[in-house]
């Protein structure tokens, strides 16, 4: 089976390639040329999702059964603050994918996001109404309509706050950058009144591939174990990674003058991916413990 991932350089994108298993052939999908050289894949294509063409050329290479496509602008502030740049990528970009898919019969697996909710009524369900309160959950949520409406076989998964090891050269995450901070004795704010699900990379990547044997379809909530606050979240990794707690200071969100509004609760009930994929949640100190053994 022909198994295509976008995003490879992201921090699902890259646990996904880690964990591929031997007997797909995977094509890792690279957006600029100059990361090729860090794929341990044996197919490994460039393409920009604003690009038809290129997505053409990558399909008529490749034959794809299955495309899991991550790749996107992920940043909630940068997306509130330039929405048309964003829904180029986002929205126009899963459209054109979608596309092909079409003509080549092949399954997608779309990633959205916990910000397709408001927040208001947690722990959220798969079926339950979605209420974006953000540029970046309501192209999610665009997109997530335009899958359901295209007739074509599809998943959607609904990732919630992820974290694991990235390259020098890629995003931050929450774990990553909280290391760096720590490390070099800074002190970092951390709220207490926004409450999230922490989700090891890995442990999502893994659910993607059941998701591809087991050949199901729908929408999947993907999350870890432990509903905590950032600042809960904060003092766990300083825990088990071995720095300075005090350095973290509890703040409420009010403090921070970010530019897109964030959802106060958006946790799940996990209780379809426990039933239908026979997963267990992994917990923070579980999670954050596999993350510190195990570096790519
Ligand atoms: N991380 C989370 O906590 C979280 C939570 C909920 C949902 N999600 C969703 O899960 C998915 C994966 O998230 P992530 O954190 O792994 O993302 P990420 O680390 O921000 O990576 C985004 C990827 O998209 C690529 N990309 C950007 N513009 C592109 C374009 N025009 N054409 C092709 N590729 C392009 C980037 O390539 P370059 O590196 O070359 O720029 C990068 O590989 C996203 O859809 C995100 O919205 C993530």
């Amino acid at each position: 089976m022909n198994v295509l991932i976008t995003g490879v350089t992201g921090l699902l994108g890259r646990a996904l390639s880690e964990t591929a298993p031997d007997k797909y052939n995977t094509y890792n999908i690279f957006l600029n040329e100059q990361n090729k050289k860090f794929s341990k894949s044996k197919y490994n294509v460039c393409m920009d999702v604003r690009k038809p063409e290129q997505i053409n050329n990558v399909f008529k290479l490749s034959y794809p059964d299955w495309i899991i496509h991550t790749a996107g602008i992920t940043n909630v502030d940068s997306v509130e603050k330039n929405p048309k740049n964003s829904y180029e990528i986002n929205v126009k970009g899963t459209k054109n994918i979608l596309e092909e898919c079409k003509k080549y019969n092949t399954k997608i697996i779309y990633l959205s996001s916990n910000a397709v909710f408001d927040g208001k009524n947690p722990p959220y369900k798969e079926e339950d109404e979605v209420n974006p309160v953000n540029q970046y959950g309501m192209q999610k949520v665009e997109c997530e309509n335009i899958i359901k409406k295209s007739k074509s076989d599809y998943v959607i998964i609904r990732p919630i706050l992820m974290y694991g090891w990235n390259e020098s050269f890629e995003r931050l995450n929450p774990v990553t950058w909280q290391i760096q901070r720590l490390m070099q004795s800074e002190q970092i704010r951390m709220v207490d009144d926004i409450y999230t699900q922490p989700l090891y990379s890995v442990a999502c990547a893994e659910a993607i591939w059941k998701i591809i044997e087991l050949n199901q379809s729908g929408t999947f909530h993907i999350a870890g174990k432990d509903v905590v606050t950032r600042y809960d979240f904060a003092l766990k990794i300083a825990e088990i990674f071995g720095l300075n707690k005090s350095l973290i200071v509890p703040v409420k969100s009010a403090f921070f003058k970010s530019i897109a509004p964030r959802p106060e609760n958006t946790s799940y009930v996990t209780k379809k991916i426990q039933r239908e994929l026979k997963i267990t949640p992994v917990g923070i100190e579980e999670g954050l413990t596999s993350m510190k053994k195990y570096k790519f």
